[in-house]
């Protein structure tokens, strides 16, 4: 008994065991020390990752884009590259099919660098996919991870078509949210239901670009050869990629601002009701409408530019308000669009886009991700509808002056008798917001706005401002 409650440290073989402890710690610890003061030294380290300060927010240079693209359609293709890439500034290349002999020289002062894609004749008996490319395409990460990126400085790969356009302060806004240590896959499915079903749900689309963070970039490089092998048969190429990064455990993080468009004919109704959240991306312009009334598709990519250029986190943001004296509601999607309805709305039916284009592919039915509203006959429910036609940064007033016109005549009888009550004489609104960038933290609300005072006959002011607490748009 009284042998039994001896503690352990009096016992002899404990000692003995304590002791070796006590050295074999040391010897750790020296091992260690030895370890760490060599891990300083820029060769020891392994996993350059694990030294990056967190606390340094990701910037542009932490991107490097790897876009898929084609000899034979750059020479279209690269007037969308040329309104967003930033020579100098950002990084990337665009994979190629074949050299595009057309094409060179190779103005770098415009364009990223292209390479040629690796040969992957080697994979012909894996090859059983819809479309003859999607092998080709779905080693851009890999051929673009392998690539010389500066010792570790990257911290996210960003996937994207030769016809993606990005809005990139938005992208790296969205990016620096999240931990690039970690595995990411971030980007957002289609708007139609029948892309979603054809490739998958939980998959995003390429078009709309997407972005893998670096553990995760690494990883499905690695692996790529075995997933091509695994996955013969998948529908596309971002299927394939979506499946490898599936077998790796990770799954996708939707961020609302990428944009596949999968639409046809006029998407103004869909920019005009945006999700609260930064637009990140637009796709898809050669099938669409071009965005802007009496501009062809380029010219109306850079015209939205123009207001992307002084405040992107505000760009396509939805803003309702009222103008109780006419008893107008009036929906501004800034940097685009304004629309006047002579009736009031309220915000969470305005919130629906306007069913202005049409379905991608027929066989869903309701054939998009979302709900929209139908277009409208009566003069009363009909918007008046005005799009962006110049931006003025005034620095005396702390204002953004941003100004949208009638894009043409509505085509339809007046809503109300009073001509005074009615919005068919008004051609020009100018929206001021406050100038600086309100940047974007996750729970902010969206802005609210007054309908300050009519200037003249055919044009009016509207101001956007903070909401106050508790403030209800109604
Ligand atoms: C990380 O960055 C922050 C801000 O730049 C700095 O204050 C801090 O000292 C850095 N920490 C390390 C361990 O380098
Ligand atoms: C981005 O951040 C890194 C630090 O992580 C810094 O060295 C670099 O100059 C920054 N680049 C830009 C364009 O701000
Ligand atoms: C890009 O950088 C190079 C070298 O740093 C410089 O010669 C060139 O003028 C720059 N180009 C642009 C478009 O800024
Ligand atoms: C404003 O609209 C409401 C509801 O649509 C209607 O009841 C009211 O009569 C209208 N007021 C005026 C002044 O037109
Ligand atoms: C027409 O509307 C204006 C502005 O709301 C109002 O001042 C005026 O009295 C109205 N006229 C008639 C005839 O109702």
């Amino acid at each position: 008994m009284v042998k039994a409650r001896r503690s352990f440290f009096t016992s002899r073989l404990n000692r003995k065991i304590c002791k070796s402890v006590v050295i074999s710690g040391v010897f750790l610890y020296i091992v260690y020390m030895f370890l760490s003061s060599k891990s300083s030294n820029p060769k020891w380290r392994m996993i350059p990752d694990f030294t990056v300060n967190i606390s340094t927010t990701t910037n542009i240079s932490h991107l490097f884009f790897g876009i898929a693209g084609a000899s034979n359609t750059w020479s279209k293709k690269k007037l969308y590259v040329e309104t967003w890439w930033r020579p100098n500034v950002t990084r990337g290349l665009v994979f190629m099919d074949k050299s595009p002999v057309q094409n060179l020289p190779w103005p770098l002062s415009m364009y990223p660098p292209f390479r040629v894609s690796e040969d992957n004749s080697r994979y012909r008996e894996y090859n059983k996919h819809a479309m003859p490319f999607v092998i080709r395409v779905a080693r851009v990460i890999e051929e673009t991870f392998k690539t010389d990126h500066d010792g570790g400085v990257i911290r996210w790969y960003v996937m994207a078509d030769d016809d993606t356009v990005f809005f990139i302060d938005n992208l790296v806004e969205v990016l620096s949210k999240y931990d690039h240590r970690k595995y990411f896959y971030i980007g957002m499915r289609s708007e139609s239901i029948v892309s979603n079903s054809l490739n998958s749900f939980e998959m995003a689309f390429g078009g709309g670009g997407y972005a893998l963070s670096y553990p995760l970039a690494k990883a499905v490089a690695q692996n790529m050869d075995l997933c091509i092998k695994r996955y013969p048969t998948v529908f596309g190429s971002d299927q394939l990629l979506q499946s490898c990064i599936a077998d790796l455990g990770v799954s996708l993080t939707q961020e609302k601002g990428f944009h596949q468009i999968d639409f046809h004919r006029d998407i103004s109704g869909f920019l005009s009701a945006h999700p609260q959240s930064p637009l990140v991306s637009l796709h898809h312009f050669d099938a669409v409408d071009p965005i802007f009334p009496s501009m062809n598709r380029i010219e109306s990519v850079n015209h939205l530019m123009k207001a992307a250029a002084v405040d992107q986190s505000r760009l396509l943001q939805q803003t309702i308000c009222y103008y109780n004296k006419n008893n107008w509601t009036f929906s501004v999607s800034w940097g685009y669009s304004v629309q006047i309805y002579e009736d009031i709305f309220p915000p969470s039916y305005l919130y629906r886009p306007l069913e202005t284009f049409i379905p991608w592919k027929k066989g869903a039915n309701p054939p998009y991700m979302f709900n929209t509203r139908p277009l409208p006959t009566d003069p009363c429910d009909a918007p008046h509808f005005f799009f962006f036609s110049s931006v003025d940064e005034n620095r005396v007033m702390n204002h953004i002056v941003t100004t949208y016109k009638r894009g043409s005549p509505r085509w339809l009888p007046a809503c109300v008798s009073n001509a005074s009550r009615s919005a068919d004489h008004i051609s020009k609104i100018r929206l001021l917001s406050p100038l600086m960038n309100r940047g974007w933290q996750d729970g902010d609300r969206r802005e609210c706005c007054d309908v300050v005072h009519l200037v003249g006959m055919d044009s009016l002011a509207v101001k956007l401002r903070d909401c106050m607490n508790d403030e209800i748009v109604a």
